[in-house]
């Protein structure tokens, strides 16, 4: 059976020519080849799967190579065979992240102390040298101040402010940029027609935007879209692979943002949400789009020559109407968000957060302002889907003008609204969702009292209907994104502590994110009910 193997590691590049967009470096090396000027320490840094490794192989191999082809690893002979299939006792490769003990510190020393048993040169690869430990930098110290001529260390690192300046100070450091937008673009499409597959740039667009810089990334991502591709690698099939949201959706809603049409924002972004769309994504995505904007009308249409077809028309035809003013400003806000979805319990709630800010800027910050938003926001937008609460309320305000006073305890109920501390008792028997209803507002005050957070989301739902020890909470319905917000643990605790102190029981308590079909007969029901059979409620 033949062995998989990933993309980037079968196309690991053999020869400095392979090697993307470091050419500074390879050609370097190549002069140093040249001149035989090699020397005994390197330090490779830069951001990873930008060709580290990549390179040191290449380099291990033509310093030792038996038939060196214009000064790159002829990659035929024993040595550079032994060298690409990992045989080679002289080509050593260390990772420091895993081999910083004591034992691994005594191999390095022992692997310093004897010449190559095979070859020209000893190569000693370590990679992640920031993470060797202190006695392993002393060791590899002491070599490095004198080294063995048959020594060639090439230390590699992502984190080169972690190397201690005494090692730094003697290597020859190179440092691997992020490989260039076009230059991976262009090294793909090479691979893809290797590969026999047709591939559309604008896919690549995408992949080579997502990978930033890193080509090892990159080749994951392609390797992604082509097992769901098969021979055709099309732009859409790249965006649903990599979970990029559909550029339609995201450009609706960039517009959104843009007009500062909070209602349409939000019902776009739940939309996002329904998808199950993972915000810091969504945001990831905003952000680019913004970037571009912002580029575009600064500095017209060259910068953005990596932009998928659909974008660059959207971007035109928005920056005819926004300032660049206006780029940034959102730019900046979707920075802030992206930073405050990571940390949020919440990080719907923090998005949408943002979303309401920016339409209102120096407006208080609070969720409580984003709720009041919110609710100015129902008022003019989505009614539809808030007739059914609507109705409810009504028949809320109907009911007040009843006092239920039952003598076993039960509250009266004039003092709406005011956050009573006190528990008080009811009876179990005697709670009805209207009494749940008439005592809501003390119900809040009490959530209040524990939680501004959890006010804030309990804001948003009602009461709708109690049956058999159950109380069904109806969350407004353009507002269901908060629903699992709101059944959080710390959420739900709060709730229902407030509701034994309010009511002296605890019902089952769901939340629920659409209308009762019945809510409203049932409540007129239970209305009159409680006129006919209970003979302590009085008509006012
Ligand atoms: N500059 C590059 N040109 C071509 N391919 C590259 C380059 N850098 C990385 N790759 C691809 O990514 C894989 C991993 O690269 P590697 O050299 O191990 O990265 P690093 O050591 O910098 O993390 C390689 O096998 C290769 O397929
Ligand atoms: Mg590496
Ligand atoms: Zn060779």
């Amino acid at each position: 059976m033949m062995e998989y193997k990933a993309l980037y590691r079968r196309f690991r590049p053999l020869t400095f020519g392979d090697v993307i967009g470091q050419q500074m470096i390879t050609q370097t090396l190549i002069n140093q080849i040249a001149h035989e000027s090699i020397g005994h320490a390197y330090l490779f840094t830069g951001s990873r799967g930008t060709g580290k490794t990549t390179t040191s192989k290449i380099l291990s191999r033509v310093v030792n190579c038996l038939n060196p082809v214009d000064h790159n690893p002829c990659n035929q002979c024993e040595v550079c065979r032994s060298i690409l299939n990992d045989s080679n006792m002289d080509v050593v490769e260390m990772d420091a992240a895993s081999n910083n003990g004591v034992d691994d510190i005594r191999e390095l020393r022992e692997n310093i102390k004897f010449p190559p048993s095979s070859s020209r040169y000893k190569v000693m690869i370590i990679d992640e040298v920031h993470m060797l430990s202190k006695g392993a930098f002393n060791a590899l110290l002491k070599t490095l101040e004198e080294p063995p001529e048959y020594m060639i260390f090439i230390l590699a690192t992502t984190e080169p402010h972690k190397v201690p300046a005494t090692i730094t100070s003697r290597c020859q450091r190179f440092e691997f940029k992020r490989i260039d937008a076009s230059a991976m673009r262009e090294y793909m499409h090479t691979l893809c027609t290797t590969l026999e597959v047709k591939v559309d740039d604008d896919a690549l667009k995408l992949i080579v935007r997502l990978s930033e810089g890193a080509m090892r990334d990159a080749l994951s991502l392609l390797e992604q879209c082509l097992s769901f591709a098969g021979e055709v690698l099309t732009y859409e099939i790249a965006a649903s692979v990599l979970g990029r949201s559909n550029d339609d959706d995201l450009t609706i809603l960039s517009e959104a943002i843009i007009r500062g049409d909070v209602s349409e924002m939000i019902r776009l972004s739940r939309i996002q949400y329904d998808r199950g769309k993972d915000v810091s994504v969504l945001i990831g995505d905003l952000i680019e789009l913004f970037r571009s904007g912002m580029l575009f009308s600064t500095m017209g249409d060259d910068h953005l020559m990596d932009l998928p077809q659909s974008e660059l028309v959207w971007i035109e035809r928005l920056t005819s109407q926004h300032g660049v003013k206006e780029w940034i400003r959102v730019l900046e806000a979707l920075m802030v968000a992206d930073q405050k979805v990571r940390y949020a319990s919440h990080p719907w709630i923090a998005f949408e957060l943002a979303l309401a800010k920016l339409t209102a800027v120096g407006e208080e910050d609070s969720i409580a302002g984003l709720i009041k938003r919110i609710e100015n926001l129902e008022r003019n937008g989505v009614q539809a889907i808030h007739q059914p609460v609507r109705d409810n309320q009504r028949t809320v305000q109907q009911a007040k003008v009843v006092e239920v006073s039952h003598d076993k305890a039960v509250p009266r109920q004039a003092d709406h609204g005011a956050a009573e501390t006190e528990a008080e008792v009811f009876d179990p028997g005697d709670l009805t969702l209207l009494v749940i209803k008439e005592n809501w507002d003390k119900y809040m005050s009490s959530v209040k009292e524990r939680l501004v957070s959890t006010y804030a989301l309990m804001k948003e739902v009602k009461p709708v209907s109690f049956k058999n020890g159950k109380l069904q909470l109806q969350l407004n319905e353009a507002l269901k994104i908060l629903k699992p917000a709101i059944e959080n643990e710390d959420n739900m605790f709060h709730i229902c502590e407030a509701f034994k102190h309010t009511f002296g029981s605890l019902p089952k308590i769901e939340i629920i994110d659409y209308a009762l079909e019945d809510t409203r007969a049932d409540e007129v029901k239970s209305f009159f009910k409680n006129l006919v059979d209970d003979d302590h409620v009085i008509i006012k």
